[in-house]
């Protein structure tokens, strides 16, 4: 192998259309899914405080934000509810009602602009009066069984308002399993399912909580069913799970203090692997640009570019729009 001076690395990086040619990867706007949130009311925008540039919108201003994204070549958009809190129960029997926040915002997005997939969240934490993703015992455990059972039934209500890809965020065993069988015993064979395969219980979930109403709601914490932040072979396990109970694609969330997942999941299953950059990554690079800590455009495509160096498929987002103006230059 030639080494210094008849090979200069520097060469390659001489002049922008050197480095342009020589780019191992790129970002495209086709890399993003870009999540909303919904509200009741109508002609509503109710900004998140501990997400700065992100807000609910009401149902009427749905298609608006879904013809942007489809504008920029965004394909798919991922929606979570802010339920009104007096429909918040313990048996979280919102979650099946057919003509819930979701559905209707599904329906609203469908009907108005076709051409843009959606993705709906699996998981029961926006319709508890608990804020825990299932169903819960007197103790306060969520119960995993019981839960699968509301779950396989609330994808189903959500692929029958029209949802492309139902993602099951909750981390419950055999959900994946439970939720393909529901779909295609109602015909649903083309509703995807999207798994947050390896979901970490972790502190970057903060503002998410807000926007959806959870926040304040909790008790204790979720560890008893999303990964300890320490393990990376589990993750695989999970993986390997969902896959083999009929996930079509899988998700690791969060997305930047787990690049190493990303890698590993990619490089042992080879499948649409998905990233979940959370509320908490889109509140850090946003106060880092606002404290002058970095420039905010150079820090959105770092580390959108990172996801996809480690392998992943596309990444979910609240900087899609942001990345998809500035990757169109
Ligand atoms: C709920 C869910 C969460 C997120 C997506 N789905 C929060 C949680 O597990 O508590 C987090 C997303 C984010 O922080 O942006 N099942």
């Amino acid at each position: 192998m030639s080494s210094f001076p008849s090979l200069r690395m520097r060469r390659g990086r001489v002049s922008p259309w050197m480095r342009d040619l020589l780019a191992e990867h790129r970002l495209h706007p086709s890399d993003f899914i870009w999540p909303l949130f919904v509200c009741e009311g109508s002609d509503c925008e109710e900004p998140i405080g501990s997400l700065p540039g992100v807000s609910r919108w009401s149902i009427d201003k749905l298609p608006g934000r879904v013809r942007l994204a489809a504008e920029l070549g965004i394909p798919c958009v991922a929606l979570f509810p802010n339920t009104p809190n007096d429909l918040r129960t313990d048996d979280a029997k919102e979650a099946l009602n057919k003509d819930n926040l979701i559905c209707r915002a599904i329906k609203a997005i469908k009907d108005a602009v076709p051409d843009v997939g959606v993705l709906t969240d699996v998981a029961l934490d926006p319709y508890t009066s608990h804020g825990h993703d299932g169903l819960i015992d007197i103790a306060g455990n969520v119960i995993n069984d019981d839960t699968v059972n509301v779950l396989a039934d609330q994808a189903l209500v959500q692929a029958e308002a029209g949802a492309d890809i139902v993602a099951p965020s909750d981390m419950m065993d055999g959900r994946v399993a439970a939720i393909r069988a529901a779909l295609e015993g109602a015909g649903h064979q083309n509703v995807a399912i999207m798994a947050y395969a390896a979901k970490y219980a972790s502190a970057f979930y903060g503002p998410f909580r807000e926007a959806v109403g959870s926040q304040g709601r909790l008790k204790g914490d979720k560890r008893g069913y999303q990964m300890n932040p320490a393990n990376i072979e589990e993750a695989l396990r999970e993986v390997e799970l969902d896959l083999a109970e009929g996930a079509d694609f899988v998700m690791v969330k969060p997305g930047l203090p787990y690049l190493d997942v990303v890698a590993r999941v990619k490089d042992a299953f080879g499948v649409p692997t998905f990233v979940y950059q959370v509320s908490g990554e889109y509140a850090m690079i946003e106060a880092a640009a606002a404290a002058g800590a970095g420039d905010r455009d150079a820090l959105i495509l770092e580390t959108l570019l990172a996801f996809k160096r480690a392998g992943a498929t596309g990444v979910l987002t609240y900087h899609a729009l942001d990345a998809a103006r500035l990757i169109a230059g």
